[in-house]
Parts: C-alpha cells; sequence; structure tokens
C-alpha cells in the first residue's frame, strides 16, 4: 500500500469537515490525487447506514456498533484501499478511533471488543496519522446551535455522554502519540491548517 491515510477526529462540531477540506486542497496544490471521504456514509450502502444511525429509531448499543462496523467494511473496501492502492491521499471524516471514543467509551460496551470488531470490518488498516481536533461538549454545543443544525441521533445525547467520548479521544491520543495530533479546536481555522499541514509535509517525503 503505497497512498497516505489522513483522518480527522473529534466530537460533533470540532469543525473537522473545514480542516479536511484545507489540507485536501493543499495535497492537491502539491500534485497529489485526494480522496475525500467520510464515516458513516462514504458509499451507496454506507449511505443507507448513515440515515439509519443517525436518523432512525433507537437503535441498542451492539447494534450500532455493528452498523458503524458495517459502513467502515464497505467503505474500507470501496473506497479506501482501491485509493491507497493507486497511490492517493485519502483524507477522511471520522474512522476507527470514532468507534472507540462513541461505542467503546460513550456507550457500556467493552473498548476492546469494539477494536476487534472495528480490526475486523477493516482488515487491520489504520491511518498514518489521525489529527484530533479537541472540543469541549460545551463549545461543540454552541458551534452547531450557531450554525443552526438540527441535532442527530447521537448529539441529542446527554452532555455525559459527550465528556465520556471526549475523554475517550484524548486516551486514545495520549497512547499512541506518534499516530495523533492533538489540536484545540478553539483556534482560528488557518493556524489549525498550518499545524496540520506542518505535521503532514514530511510524511510526503517519506
Ligand atoms: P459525522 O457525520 O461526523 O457528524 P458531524 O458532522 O455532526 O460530526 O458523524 C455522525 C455521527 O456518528 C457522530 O455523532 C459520531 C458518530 N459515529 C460513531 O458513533 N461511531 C463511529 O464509528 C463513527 C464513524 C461515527
Amino acid at each position: 500500500m503505497t497512498g497516505l491515510f489522513i483522518t480527522l477526529e473529534g466530537g460533533d462540531g470540532a469543525g473537522k469537515s473545514t480542516q479536511a477540506a484545507l489540507l485536501a486542497g493543499w495535497l492537491e496544490q502539491q500534485g497529489i490525487e485526494v480522496v475525500r471521504t467520510r464515516e458513516p456514509g462514504g458509499t451507496p450502502l454506507g449511505a443507507a447506514l448513515r440515515e439509519l444511525l443517525l436518523h432512525g429509531s433507537d437503535v441498542s448499543p451492539r447494534a450500532e456498533a455493528m452498523l458503524y462496523a458495517a459502513d467502515r467494511a464497505q467503505h474500507v473496501a470501496e473506497v479506501v484501499r482501491p485509493a491507497l492502492a493507486r497511490g492517493a491521499a485519502v483524507v477522511q471524516d471520522r474512522y476507527i478511533d470514532s468507534s472507540l471514543a462513541y461505542q467503546g467509551a460513550g456507550r457500556p460496551l467493552e473498548a476492546e471488543e469494539i477494536r476487534g470488531l472495528s480490526e475486523w470490518a477493516s482488515e487491520g488498516l489504520w491511518p498514518v496519522l489521525t489529527v484530533l481536533l479537541d472540543v469541549s461538549p460545551e463549545l461543540a454545543a454552541e458551534r452547531r446551535a450557531a450554525a443552526g443544525d438540527r441535532a442527530d441521533r447521537l448529539e441529542r445525547e446527554a452532555a455525559e455522554f459527550h465528556r465520556r467520548v471526549r475523554d475517550g479521544f484524548l486516551a486514545l491520543a495520549a497512547a499512541e502519540p506518534h499516530r495523533f495530533l492533538v489540536l484545540d479546536a478553539v483556534l482560528p481555522v488557518e493556524e489549525l491548517h498550518r499545524a496540520i499541514v506542518a505535521r503532514v509535509e514530511p510524511l510526503l517525503a517519506g
């Protein structure tokens, strides 16, 4: 596998999509083919799963974990691995770390079981870099309200759930400092972009 796999993670409203778009633009300027994608919903099957997960009725924690894993299995097989195999950079909103934080830390499930499920779904594919845009649940909620977003099924969860998710992300980053770049999502957009580029640039040489 020769391509570059980069994921962006963080709570809802952390600004992942903005940074993903800026990074994709910068990589294209370097003459690199970029595939911008996301989970859940990066394939036609995934779009249907996304609808069920975010706008459907109640989903039990285990069913939720398996639906995210199903989305991931299809997405990795259909989009991510083919792109990496032809040497493209994949810039992706959310991946396994979201399952570890939301399902593994947020829900009453075993994080190690969620890891096993995701590794099975992805056949062990991990990104070379994961940018964690760390945001407090309070600020994230403010941003969503300011943007006029209607909360989806996960966003409607209690503040305590979002605190566990945030702590979950930070613990993952602390355990794997070489894969993670943790940035404070309150920083200005341009400053965040510069910090991400500074971390990505050396990866292009290697
Ligand atoms: P996303 O589309 O990133 O929503 P937003 O743009 O509001 O951040 O993600 C949808 C939701 O799915 C988000 O609340 C996080 C959740 N999620 C999980 O719980 N587990 C997962 O494995 C993934 C990929 C997402």
